[in-house]
């Protein structure tokens, strides 16, 4: 049911009539499953439509922007109440959202942001993606306690949202510690299999031993870079200290076992205030604010990351 037809309703009835969640149908344009992270938050959208009663349909963009053009267009086409995206880039978004616009079908975004006007989308539903990249630079700072390190990174996605804000936002927490240099930045796509790739070539191109942390925009390029690093004979953790973000199970479980040493949570569950928002505004016109930030955790060693990361694994993340 579209905002203006529950709104004219009302005006006619003059009494409040709330469209239930059961009436609604939802598109979902997810960008893929890059990451443990992505899974997880696949995983929990799907529960999170089901357990409120509402139609989602899912659409798997396999990191492509062009793909997610086109079932964001296939939403529309079918008449769909609202539209849920989880931008791959940043940029190249305005034309569609302007068509959701025209069809008045909300759109809210899901983890990530875009370059557009915000008067195109209800709301966002993202963590602080620039303070994270911030906690783990002063993580490292203080972990170094003036100490020198040449540190290397592994970007996210080239153009997408967090890997130009976690790069900011760490620039940020290092700026004044003259110790701390990044010597080494390269993209590792957000994916294990790229984050080993990229890291054999830091260990080559540096010498294992002239590297003194990594900081990864994600947890399973830093996994599939702690592979890496012990197959070039080092001990991660020890010998190449390792922060990153998402807290995904496998990154708990690497620290515990001494192999990582920070992350920063950021929730899986981003469906459930897009949909609380969503029924508000359906149910009587409440409009959200434009930004809904989910909270950033560290985790440190001085955390219990194995029972983290059996608590995780039952949730099913
Ligand atoms: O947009 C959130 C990021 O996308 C996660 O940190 C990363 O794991 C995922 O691929």
């Amino acid at each position: 049911m579209k905002l203006k037809t529950v709104l004219l309703a009302t005006a006619i009835a003059s009494a409040p009539i709330a469209a239930t969640a059961a009436d609604m149908t939802i598109g979902f344009s997810q960008i893929g499953s890059e990451s443990g992270w992505r899974a997880a938050e696949t995983t929990v959208t799907r529960l999170e439509a089901e357990e409120r009663g509402i139609e989602l349909k899912f659409a798997d963009a396999q990191q492509k922007q062009e793909n997610q053009i086109k079932a964001i267009r296939s939403f529309i086409a079918q008449g769909v109440d609202a539209i849920l995206i989880a931008p791959v880039v940043a940029t190249g978004w305005d034309e569609v959202l302007e068509e959701a616009q025209d069809a008045e079908i909300p759109v809210v975004l899901l983890d990530r942001t875009v370059d557009a006007d915000e008067s195109l989308y209800l709301t966002a539903v993202t963590s602080d993606l620039v303070h994270e990249g911030q906690v783990a630079g002063e993580w490292l700072a203080t972990e170094m306690d003036g100490a020198d390190c040449r540190i290397v990174e592994l970007q996210g996605t080239t153009g997408s949202s967090p890997a130009i804000d976690r790069k900011n936002g760490f620039e940020q927490g290092i700026a004044g510690h003259d110790n701390l240099e990044i010597v080494r930045s390269q993209t590792g796509d957000f994916t294990r299999a790229q984050g080993k790739v990229v890291m054999e070539s830091f260990l080559k191109a540096e010498g294992g031993e002239n590297i003194c942390a990594l900081y990864a925009h994600n947890d399973d390029m830093a996994v599939g870079a702690i592979q890496a690093i012990k197959e070039a004979g080092l001990t991660p953790g020890e010998d190449i200290k390792i922060v990153a973000i998402d807290a995904v199970p496998d990154a708990h479980l690497a620290i515990a076992n001494g192999e990582m040493n920070a992350t920063i949570e950021l929730t899986p569950n981003m469906a459930g205030p897009a949909l609380d928002a969503l029924e508000a505004y359906f149910a009587d016109g409440t409009e959200p604010a434009k930004w809904i930030q989910t909270e950033s955790k560290l985790f440190t060693a001085a955390d219990d990351n194995q029972a983290i990361y059996e608590m995780k694994k039952d949730l099913g993340y």
